[in-house]
């Protein structure tokens, strides 16, 4: 034998061929924005770290959330930047806080746009854990119940998905029973079930300036030396009434969406985080990279490895670049 018997090369030749071929496709309907929200009027203030992401204040998000439909982006989800922060974060569960009063106007003016909300307390706790405190140890069951008063103020002003990202013990059962409790039975739980305690949330503390002033968010978030972990968390999560799951960070755990993929059918996402963000855009911006290749490449693997839909700063950018719009 003279040839190569089988010839792969065949099926690259063109542009067209490729497209044909290929296995995983990335659409407007694959992402999910993340947006922070911040008290004020006509505020549009950026983050040093996370270049083109901004601060907005609440009439300035709608505009933005209308900016993100018209690329034909399903969905966004709200962080928010309290007034003022207490060492019980009452501005994340108070019905006139920030998200709440940015639900509505978002939902009022763009009822077809999926909103989502992180639910955690570190954004509006003074020392910035994701619980409350007590003798420098975050309570775990303590916590449980004003994640579940964060939920239904956040599902009364008409968020259609709640998502816990505290990773405290029992919170999706208490949350599903607060909102059961409260009438809300069609709101969707999404659970950020495995999520590691990852330095690539770095920018993302900047922006919601969510830094733990004291300790780190180890004894609650995962290790990242750990795999079975991840599943347990997940089994845990589906059992105590998950409507959709999420494993973030999303390039560095690749091995664990995978395998959530294959053993979990719920609908299933990853986070590209802050940081994930973050050197991709500084590495284009330096020129040592191809900015808009590695986003895509980035997305499609985190696609290709199984998530049907992904959390991404890069929203806009890879929808008006895949939607032609
Ligand atoms: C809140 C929360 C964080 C992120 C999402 N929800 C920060 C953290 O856990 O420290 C990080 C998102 C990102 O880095 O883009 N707990």
């Amino acid at each position: 034998m003279s040839f190569p018997l089988v010839r792969m090369r065949r099926l690259r030749k063109t542009e067209a061929l490729r497209r044909l071929v290929a296995e995983t496709v990335l659409t407007p309907d694959d992402l999910i924005y993340p947006m922070f929200v911040c008290p004020g009027d006509d505020v549009c203030q950026g983050i040093g770290s996370m270049p083109g992401v901004n601060r907005y204040s609440i009439d300035a998000l709608v505009e933005e959330c209308r900016k993100v439909a018209d690329l034909g982006v399903p969905g966004v989800i709200l962080f928010g930047i309290p007034e003022k922060k207490d060492a019980l974060g009452t501005e994340g569960y108070s019905p006139k806080g920030i998200i709440p009063r940015a639900v509505r106007a978002v939902k009022k003016a763009l009822p077809n746009l999926i909103v989502m909300c992180d639910v955690c307390l570190c954004e509006y706790t003074s020392h910035g854990h994701c619980g409350i405190l007590e003798k420098g140890h975050v309570h775990n069951d303590a916590t449980l119940e004003l994640l579940a008063r964060a939920s239904v103020v956040y599902a009364q002003a008409g968020a259609d998905v709640v998502a816990p990202s505290d990773m405290m013990d029992g919170r999706v059962l208490a949350i599903r029973e607060g909102l059961e409790e409260a009438g809300l039975d069609d709101v969707i739980l999404l659970s950020y079930a495995a999520k590691y305690a990852s330095a690539f949330y770095g920018p993302f503390r900047e922006a919601a300036d969510s830094t733990p002033q004291e300790g780190d968010r180890r004894g609650y978030q995962m290790d990242p030396p750990n795999f079975r972990e991840a599943m347990r968390e997940v089994a845990m999560d589906v059992e105590e009434g998950a409507d959709m799951l999420m494993v973030k960070p999303a390039l560095p755990y690749l091995d664990v969406l995978s395998a959530v993929r294959q053993e979990f059918d719920l609908p299933l996402s990853a986070y590209q985080v802050s940081g994930e963000f973050a050197m991709i855009k500084a590495a284009g911006q330096q020129g040592w990279i191809d900015e808009q290749r590695v986003m895509m490449e980035s997305l499609i693997s985190i696609k290709r490895a199984g998530a049907d839909f992904i959390f991404t700063y890069f929203a806009k950018e890879a929808a008006a670049l895949v939607g032609g719009r």
